[in-house]
């Protein structure tokens, strides 16, 4: 008997299994073999960095690891360590479901105080979309103005596209071909399903985002340690990138980079279609006005309320699958206020258009403040944190 088709997800496929509306993050931990974070994980964040804990992790945003507990030990032995995190930049204006990892890695910046490198894969959008090389090179500069935006400490935040940076830093090259060659053409085929017909650039990527993970890419920072750990925030969908280099890590004699995992950021057509920036109506962008944000709030967010007002007061509406609530829950600081939403919702008494009014003003609020500090954000500012420079380490 033909089983039923499971759900399937990697960087570049996010598919539900057959039958299903949604991603089955539990399955997918079991699938990919990480970890769930913990309650107890969670209460020794919060202990060793002496900060509330974003409510990302305590909202299960965040949801899965690998091998955190041996950053925390580290940390708390007062050894260093570092974040990365990236961007693919293939559009001028990057949507609300591209801040998540940014918006989370600058709190664990804050949190942890230590330095970040972030990739900004212009060689690989290249490799994958219909696009000039020198247009996802502009892109990558453009993107970085979003994600300075963010709020990085310039002091500690290193910022660099692909295409400049291979060919600027022996070091980061010298560690690129020391992945590619003890990586398989089959083993890579195994992990991301490349076909016969694919260009070889794209076979050998994964091994240019593996490279960031070890700490002696970046002699500016690091010297030539390779020891410092490394701990990298990413949607789950990354993680097949992150296996392959955690098998290659200790045949170089790296230390495997831990990972953070958090869910996706659900389309406002609802959790079956991922956020895409090919299509504006599935997107909210961060270069939309108040109008342009309202009116695709009213239009398209999926609604978990009732057809009928009579049917919503009786029943109530349904948060699991109210992409208007599922955003509030991403965006809405204020966890009293969202546990109110929830119950009024749930039972009826708040209607399905006041629900999307508090996420409108919510999102007017976070975009145009990006907005502003965006507009901050000089030409200057950005050649300097994308200049290989040295950081007070220690
Ligand atoms: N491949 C990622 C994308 O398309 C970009 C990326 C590079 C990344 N390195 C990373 C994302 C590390 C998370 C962590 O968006």
């Amino acid at each position: 008997m033909a089983g039923k088709k499971e759900q399937h997800v990697d960087p570049w496929t996010a598919e539900a299994a057959e039958g299903e509306s949604s991603i089955d993050y539990n399955k997918l931990i079991e699938q990919f073999g990480s970890q769930r974070i913990t309650d107890d994980l969670l209460d020794r964040i919060e202990k060793c960095t002496g900060k509330p804990l974003h409510s990302f992790l305590r909202r299960g945003v965040f949801f899965s690891h690998r091998e955190l507990g041996l950053i925390l030990d580290a940390y708390e032995k007062k050894q260093p360590f570092y974040l990365y995190t990236g961007r693919g930049p293939s559009s001028e204006s990057m949507h609300l479901g591209h801040l998540i990892p940014f918006l989370f890695t600058k709190y664990l910046q804050d949190a942890f105080n230590v330095p970040l490198v972030i990739q900004l894969t212009d060689d690989e959008k290249f490799l994958w979309k219909d696009l000039k090389a020198e247009e996802t090179h502009r892109l990558a500069y453009e993107n970085a103005k979003d994600i300075i935006a963010c709020g990085f400490d310039m002091n500690k935040t290193f910022i660099f596209s692909d295409i400049d940076y291979i060919s600027s830093c022996t070091a980061f090259y010298y560690n690129i071909i020391k992945i590619q060659k003890c990586v398989t053409f089959s083993q890579a085929r195994g992990i991301f399903g490349f076909q016969e017909s694919d260009n070889i650039g794209k076979i050998a990527f994964p091994a240019i985002q593996a490279a960031p993970s070890f700490s002696n890419s970046f002699p500016h920072i690091f010297g030539e340690k390779t020891d410092i750990m490394c701990l990298i925030p990413c949607a789950i969908d990354q993680d097949p990138y992150f296996r392959m280099t955690r098998d290659a890590a200790p045949r170089l004699n790296y230390p495997k980079p831990a990972l953070l995992h958090s869910i996706f950021f659900p389309a406002l057509q609802g959790p079956k279609s991922k956020m895409s920036a090919s299509d504006p109506n599935s997107s909210i962008f961060l270069t939309d006005t108040d109008e342009e944000i309202a009116t695709k709030v009213n239009k398209y967010a999926f609604s978990g309320g009732r057809d009928t007002l009579e049917e919503h007061r009786k029943f109530g509406g349904d948060t699991k699958v109210d992409v208007s609530y599922q955003y509030l829950s991403f965006f809405l600081d204020d966890t009293e206020k969202l546990e109110k939403i929830k119950k009024d919702y749930e039972s009826g008494t708040m209607l399905t258009g006041e629900l999307k009014k508090e996420l409108i003003v919510v999102l007017q609020k976070l975009v145009s403040d990006h907005r502003k500090r965006r507009e901050a954000v000089t030409d200057e500012i950005v050649k300097q944190y994308m200049s290989p420079r040295p950081m007070n380490f220690d």
